[in-house]
């Protein structure tokens, strides 16, 4: 049995409307049907648009929010039919990293006061020297000096205050960690430090992640497995190596088109599949297969009524599609959109982001990836000298 399993789970939120009485009108189908393995050790990797439903399944992990329908076994226990109490234990085995490191930290407390509140609640070290010594321990291996204990997060620089909020999960000993965005808040240069802090960290202490980002270069380095989200369900999952080398979904097809290749010889013969229309509402999802409206191979009938389940199709791959082997195989062509040279003039591989809070695009292709992200996230050592906080430590 993996450490961590997820059968089914369903997410749906209800839309309230009226004035004096709260009527439900509908439902956001955030999370719908995700079942998925995490084995002890590695990194499960979960990809996809915004909106698609990342959060909230990492959130329904810990029982943040309601699971509608569905099981979340951690070590043999199904977490979503624990009383508070007893799911209250379990909390300490899964942690959270979330994406804005200064936004989870409270201002008002130094460090050290930070990093105890969760010890003190599970009853960690049998009194604040003791736990000191445990966050000076935990600060070293994060790489920050124990002189932080007295400081506040603003004092700290982005990459910094993620290594803090990575300290925060790791005093508690978790056997999983949620990695929210680690990463999209920072700067290219940082996140390949931090990202392989965690694989440091993960390779030191056997930990567990389910890493959740919405840039594909971010989980391919760091991940064994991963998982790509449409509209709440999984589309397509595989080893990274696989899924990398050949993706099967065509949703998948189009995301990895939009990364561009180092070689430049590779990415002169690169085509980039392009997209029609909208990421449709997940509270009005389309019927059979959710991308249907966008898919450029999409069938008639069958593809707009049936709705296709994860399976498997050999090479590792797991497909949530009615057509993979006739696409893989050439036998099918291309229903709608199309695909163009990406390297062809106009075609802009890397727009700006629309909104730079989420870094997502209004392109159809969600996949803004940073370039340099590949070549730092091997090449960089975890060297502080762009991390100082604005005073001396
Ligand atoms: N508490 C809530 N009540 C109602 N709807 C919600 C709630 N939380 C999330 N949603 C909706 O559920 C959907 C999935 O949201 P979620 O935050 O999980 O997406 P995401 O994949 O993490 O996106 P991003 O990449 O932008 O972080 C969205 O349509 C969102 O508006
Ligand atoms: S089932 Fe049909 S619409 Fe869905 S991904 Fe496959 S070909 Fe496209
Ligand atoms: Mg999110």
């Amino acid at each position: 049995m993996s450490l961590l399993e997820l059968d089914g789970v369903k997410v749906h939120f209800p839309i309230k409307k009226g004035v004096l009485v709260d009527r439900t009108v509908g439902h956001v189908y955030a999370v719908d049907g995700v079942s998925l393995k995490v084995e002890a050790g590695e990194t499960y990797g979960l990809v996809g648009e915004s909106g698609c439903g990342k959060t909230t399944l990492g959130r329904s992990v810990l029982r943040l929010v309601d699971i509608t329908e569905g099981s979340v076994v951690l070590d043999g226990t199904d977490l979503a039919k624990l009383p508070g109490e007893e799911m209250r234990r379990f909390r300490r085995r899964l942690q959270m990293v979330f994406q804005d490191p200064l936004g989870s930290l409270n201002p008002r407390q130094n460090i050290e006061s930070i990093l105890s509140e969760g010890m003190i609640a599970h009853g960690i070290g049998k009194d604040q020297e003791e736990r000191r010594e445990k966050i000076k321990a935990i600060l070293d291996k994060v790489g920050l000096p124990s002189n932080a204990l007295a400081r506040y997060p603003h004092e700290f620089s982005g990459g910094q205050r993620q290594r803090i909020g990575i300290a925060r999960a790791l005093v508690l000993e978790p056997d999983v960690i949620i990695c929210d965005e680690p990463v999209s808040a920072l700067d290219v240069s940082v996140q390949a430090q931090v990202i392989n802090l965690l694989e440091e960290l993960q390779k030191e202490l056997g930990l567990t992640y389910l890493v959740i980002a919405h840039d594909l270069a971010v989980v391919r380095h760091i991940s064994d497995t991963i998982g790509v989200m449409y509209l709440g369900s999984l589309v397509e999952e595989a080893p990274s190596d696989a899924l990398y080398a050949e993706p099967k979904h065509p949703y998948t097809k189009a995301l990895m088109s939009a990364v561009p290749v180092p070689d430049p010889e590779v990415e002169d013969k690169r085509e980039r599949i392009l997209l029609t229309g909208d990421l449709p509402s997940p509270a009005n999802p389309p019927s059979g297969c959710r991308f249907h409206t966008r898919c450029p191979w999409a069938q008639a009938e069958r593809c707009a009524t049936e709705r296709p389940q994860l399976r498997d199709i050999g090479g590792g791959h797991r497909v949530a599609c009615h057509y993979a082997e006739d696409i893989a195989s050439g036998k099918l062509s291309l229903t709608k959109g199309e695909v163009v040279s990406a390297t062809r003039e106009g075609v802009e591989d890397n727009p700006e982001p629309d909104d730079p809070e989420t870094g997502t695009s209004a392109e159809d292709t969600p996949a803004k990836i940073p370039a340099q992200a590949e070549k730092t996230a091997k090449d960089e050592k975890p060297a502080e000298a762009s991390e100082e906080p604005e005073k001396a430590v």
